[in-house]
């Protein structure tokens, strides 16, 4: 055949280098030839404590999954509501937020428009700038991972003049967080602002209520990580009224699944076992932070999050990833500017912490 339809590809997604994403349990099993139990996962921020048990009988007694989902997901947006103190009008379910974000960037991105992106930090919003056709603009944090206020004004002041912003706090992967006056100080300039609380149960106070006070405040928030729920992808969104009616119309109607929704609303309905873990995980992160500090070659940082990033000092960072895979525990590296002398460690339970401090022990012993 003489036709190559790969010419047909959008010259811009042609170009585009893939993401890379975390492989999944049996998949890293069979890559590591270990049996997943000797696997220690704490490169993906997931919860060690799974989800509730209670999601196991509501997805049991769900009867409607021959049935499309509700395109509006109205019970969980209700509950939800209830669980923000915040007007169910404001909230839209999506498949994770990662979902949300590409969904905001549809909203606002037309070819070559341009968002700001405050790297080193979540990675989905530089891809789904590119993939919606936008340009990234880069105003990296500072040195101690705080965000750069002068920076971003300034770019606002560029042509074209950017149009989103993305914030997270805590931030990944660092685990910092943006202080209020900053953020009002961001708020106040001519950009929509998304702040993203992926992590917000591990520090425990959400600005969600803010957007009622800013109309161009979105927030974003999930399911993944203080429930466990990262594999049902479910996440949600915080938008002002004149925002959210447009995003109603492009949202794919059945973008939330049965038994996402189902989990979701288990989970609400189990907040006391939930917040239990959350703790356990906070206590674990303080542990794990202090023993950091104890290896030469480690500068942990701070961290709000459920996970710690530590800086590698006099030997390869990359390498002490591999290292450590090759004792079946995994954590995360990044061939990223800023963060080439870096791994990130989320927060295990207590034993997995334990073989995590005995195996960089055995490391350190054998430098
Ligand atoms: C900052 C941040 N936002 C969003 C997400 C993705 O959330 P979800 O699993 O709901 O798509 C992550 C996942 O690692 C994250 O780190």
């Amino acid at each position: 055949m003489s036709f190559d339809p790969t010419i047909r590809i959008r010259t811009d997604v042609a170009k585009m280098e893939a993401y890379t994403p975390i492989v999944p349990f049996d998949v890293l099993s069979a890559r590591l030839q270990r049996p997943p139990e000797e696997i220690i996962k704490l490169d993906a921020n997931e919860n060690p404590y799974g989800p509730s048990p209670r999601i196991y009988q509501a997805l049991a007694n769900e009867g409607y999954y021959h049935i499309y989902p509700d395109p509006d997901s109205n019970a969980l947006r209700e509950a939800l509501s209830d669980f923000l103190s915040v007007d169910k009008s404001h909230i839209m379910v999506g498949h994770g937020a990662d979902e949300l974000i590409d969904l905001i960037m549809r909203l606002f991105i037309q070819p070559g428009d341009v968002v700001i992106d405050c790297q080193p930090t979540f990675g989905m919003y530089s891809f789904d700038t590119g993939l919606n056709s936008g340009q990234v603009l880069r105003v990296p944090r500072r040195a101690d991972f705080s965000v750069d206020v002068v920076g971003i004004e300034g770019a606002t002041a560029n042509l074209p003049q950017p149009k989103l912003l993305f914030l997270t706090s805590p931030n990944n992967p660092d685990g910092g967080l943006l202080n209020d006056a900053d953020l009002r100080y961001l708020l106040n300039l001519p950009l929509v602002v998304i702040l993203d609380e992926a992590y917000v149960e591990f520090y425990g106070k959400s600005r969600v209520k803010w957007v009622e006070e800013y109309d161009n405040l979105v927030l974003l928030r999930t399911f993944s990580k203080w429930a466990g729920l990262a594999g049902l992808r479910v996440g949600y969104g915080v938008f002002p009224a004149a925002i959210i009616s447009h995003l109603w119309k492009i949202k794919q109607p059945y973008n939330v699944n049965v038994a996402g929704a189902v989990a979701a609303l288990a989970s609400l309905n189990d907040l006391d076992y939930l917040m239990k873990n959350v703790e356990k995980i906070i206590a674990e992160r303080e542990r794990l932070y202090q023993a950091l500090t104890q290896f030469e070659f480690l500068r942990p940082y701070p961290s709000q999050a459920n996970f710690v990033l530590c800086r590698v000092l006099g030997r390869d960072a990359r390498q002490l990833k591999l290292d450590l895979e090759g004792k079946g525990i995994l954590v995360r590296y990044f061939s990223k500017p800023g963060l080439t002398d870096h791994i990130r460690i989320s927060v295990g339970k207590p034993e997995q912490t334990d073989t995590l401090l005995t195996t960089l022990q055995h490391l350190t012993s054998q430098a």
